[in-house]
């Protein structure tokens, strides 16, 4: 029988020795952080799913620019919410979150965010990839979810190009978070990888501009995927001063291929979002590294294609600068 239970207020407490078998199945399937959802079902019963049908908002806006609401020429907004979490606000309005962030269910990676992602109600949620540093998509109030998407998926003034490869395995750095998976049984590498090893990167067309949202890519992906991302204006890549995703190397290499107009930083440490036990440090110095460079002083940023036009490889950091919640 199981020792687990489900609560009066519907919470699931997970037995001290189901909590182990949990973490160790979590473990095992991990990398920098798996879900761990299927270790919440061991020996219990379903918990229950999404919560979603009580959300706040409803879909008026999209409906609007579903009816023929006049497209917008203007800039697009873009608001770093901490890690690799951006929300992105087409010219015409339509709202775009990428990548929110939780803390690993299982406990067996710890704490990385003190604080829950902050709600926002938005037209759609995006997730790259499923750990937990970039899958909240329950903790996101959005009409439209597209998780792990593959392919294009168009909508009022915006084109996403879902390009599917592989996450980087690497661990460049001195935390060999790979050997996780391989401590455990398992292959990280391709093809034989597990799924949370697989990548989804966004390549979004709005304001005129092309924005790459890399997630935790591999560096070295094959030349279709570079082919796909194509000519890219603005990149966000994941190098902090641990190299935990990429190397700075292999950070500074991307950059000089695809040779995009802006480099946004993300997946450092990031206080007031994210903790010393992530084993992250902050991209301090490799954005000091670069010849053109900008500290950011708000966790807003507008990117006009025109002001953007005389940009060559200009790198914006939004340092601690982000919205988050208290
Ligand atoms: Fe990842
Ligand atoms: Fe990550």
């Amino acid at each position: 029988m199981s020792k687990d239970k489900v609560t009066g207020a519907g919470h699931l407490e997970i037995g001290r020795r189901n909590f182990l078998k949990t973490a160790a199945v979590s473990a095992a399937a991990a990398a920098v952080g798996t879900s761990g959802a299927e270790a919440q079902t061991i020996n219990c019963a379903p918990v229950a799913g999404s919560v979603a049908w009580k959300q706040p908002g409803n879909n008026r806006h999209m409906l609007e620019l579903a009816g023929g609401a006049p497209v917008k020429k203007g800039p697009v907004t873009l608001e770093y919410f901490g890690h690799c979490a951006f929300k992105l606000t087409s010219p015409s309005g339509l709202t775009m979150m990428f990548d929110p962030w939780r803390n690993d269910p299982s406990g067996a990676w710890g704490l990385w965010f003190p604080k829950d992602f902050p709600r926002q109600v938005v037209d759609v949620c995006l997730s790259t990839h499923t750990h937990f540093d970039h899958d909240a998509i329950d903790r996101v109030d959005a009409t439209t979810v597209l998780d792990r998407l593959i392919g294009t998926w168009s909508f009022a003034d915006v084109k996403i190009t879902a390009v599917a490869d592989k996450h980087s395995t690497d661990s460049p750095g001195w935390y060999k978070w790979i050997n996780v998976v391989k401590e455990f049984g398992g292959d990280p590498y391709p093809p034989n990888n597990p799924g949370h090893l697989d990548m989804a990167s966004f390549v979004v067309e709005t304001g005129g501009m092309r924005i790459l949202i890399w997630g935790d890519n591999r560096a070295n992906p094959p030349e279709e995927v570079w082919k796909q991302w194509g000519k890219i204006d603005v990149l966000t890549l994941p190098v902090d001063g641990s190299q935990h995703i990429l190397s700075y190397e292999q950070g500074n290499k991307i950059v000089e291929r695809l040779k995009p107009k802006m480099v946004i930083p993300t997946h450092y440490l990031c206080e007031g979002v994210s903790v010393t036990l992530t084993t992250l440090q902050t991209a301090d110095d490799w954005v000091k590294s670069q010849k053109n460079k900008k500290n950011l002083t708000d966790s807003k940023l507008t990117l006009d294609a025109g002001d953007m036009a005389s940009m060559d490889r200009e790198f914006y950091y939004f340092g601690s600068h982000a919205t988050h919640g208290t």
